[in-house]
């Protein structure tokens, strides 16, 4: 999309709501205003009609039919594999591995990697503001061989605080895991400096990224920012879920054992024993989500003719118009104010919980997730059991945003 002016700009990105059907659509006798797109974003009529096609017209498993819609199927399965590693920059697609969504992709890193690569007494390092999906499977492995888990503290702004995390390092590092962009704050981390950082430290420790927002906000590209895997999820990124990606270096992949056990993911079979094929459908065992991996590829297609310069541009602009109406509700306490944020605003209102607040925003055609966020450690760090959360995706508009004000003022008049 290529706009002249920011004016311009606004005005093509007003248009782009047409493609999504649900926003045309009435929550509680109001227009909805969807600003939970950071727990899932809707999806344009392109991706449903994708969908659509394959189960209405041609619809069959892949890597095993002999017939025509069976091989032309598994032709476009494996053209979005490619299409992925293009909108990623991965050297090949082969370092594409199809799982469920980012939580699967971390849990095969931790059982297939860390838990051959690393021993008792090895060390993770996280930080204060993962999700659940980065924490609980390393949890998980502390509790079957032993490893350590220390974690990078942030600063009240929920910006991370690096020289901790320099101090962190030590001869037992194995694997950094970051969040790219926090779900809870919109705080972006400068992953590529940690990448550096770490591996500066001991070219050895390996450094997973948990792009599953990171994705969605900015161009990515593995290979400058040289991380050994990313993650992310089809549902975030205007696609279906149930489709998530594990991306990691080659060399590194092909040193891993399998996942799951099953079909698809052999050679040969016998009782004698069994080999594996290679990297990435190793570690894709069974029939996977064919639907939805064609879903994923109709979204990166969708998202890329936009491109993520306009992309950027307007959800900065609109960031930014957010952020100056919220400061008109009296009371409301913002967490996250790094200068580096997206557009994700958690927040609370004085003593009013978060989920009257969401009931009240629910009446108004309001939807914003009201909760923890799947982040109770980054919580606890701010002495809250939880915050509101509106978060924007590249649909949204000024509307979206003047609703959420008025839903604010309304929630501040009967429980304020
Ligand atoms: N991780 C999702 C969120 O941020 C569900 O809400």
């Amino acid at each position: 999309m290529v706009a002249d002016s920011a004016q311009q700009l606004m005005a093509d990105f007003d248009h782009i709501r047409n493609d999504f059907p649900v926003l045309a659509t009435q929550m509680n006798g109001k227009p909805l205003a969807f600003l939970d797109s950071a727990a899932s974003a809707q999806k344009p009529k392109a991706v449903i009609d994708a969908m659509n096609k394959v189960l209405e017209g041609g619809y069959s498993n892949i890597h095993r039919g002999l017939y025509s819609i069976s091989q032309q199927l598994t032709a476009d399965f494996e053209g979005v594999r490619s299409k992925v590693a293009a909108f990623i920059n991965a050297s090949t697609e082969k370092e594409i591995v199809f799982t469920r969504n980012s939580t699967e992709s971390i849990n095969l890193i931790a059982q297939s990697w860390a838990r051959t690569h690393m021993e008792e007494g090895d060390e993770v390092i996280l930080t204060e503001m993962e999700h659940h999906a980065n924490i609980v499977p390393w949890q998980i492995l502390e509790r079957q061989i032993g490893i350590q888990i220390k974690v990078v503290p942030i600063f009240d702004d929920g910006s991370l605080d690096l020289e901790s995390f320099e101090t962190l390092l030590s001869e037992k590092t194995k694997l950094v895991s970051v969040v790219h962009i926090s779900n809870a704050t919109g705080v972006a981390n400068p992953v590529n400096k940690i990448n550096k950082i770490a591996k500066a430290f001991n070219p050895k420790i390996k450094v997973l990224v948990d792009g599953s927002q990171g994705v969605v906000h900015g161009k990515v590209d593995v290979q400058k920012l040289d991380c050994d895997f990313y993650v992310f999820t089809g549902h975030k990124l205007y696609g279906p879920s149930g489709i998530g990606i594990l991306y990691g270096k080659y060399d590194i992949l092909d040193g891993m054992s399998p996942y799951q056990g099953g079909g698809d993911m052999i050679e040969r079979v016998s009782f004698d024993g069994t080999t594996f094929k290679e990297p990435p459908y190793r570690f894709e065992a069974g029939t996977p989500a064919i639907v939805e991996v064609i879903g994923l590829g109709a979204a990166i297609d969708y998202i890329t003719a936009i491109g993520f310069e306009a992309l950027e541009a307007r959800e900065n602009e609109l960031r930014d118009y957010a952020h100056e109406r919220l400061k008109e509700i009296e009371g409301l306490k913002l967490f996250g104010t790094a200068a580096d944020k997206i557009g994700i605003f958690s927040f609370t209102l004085e003593d009013i919980h978060t989920s009257d607040a969401g009931m009240i925003l629910d009446q108004c055609g309001v939807a914003v997730r009201a909760g923890h966020h799947c982040c109770m450690p980054l919580m606890q760090r701010f002495g809250v059991e939880g915050t509101i959360r509106a978060s924007l995706g590249l649909y949204s508009n000024k509307a979206d945003i003047d609703q959420l004000i008025d839903g604010l003022k309304k929630v501040k008049e009967l429980f304020g």
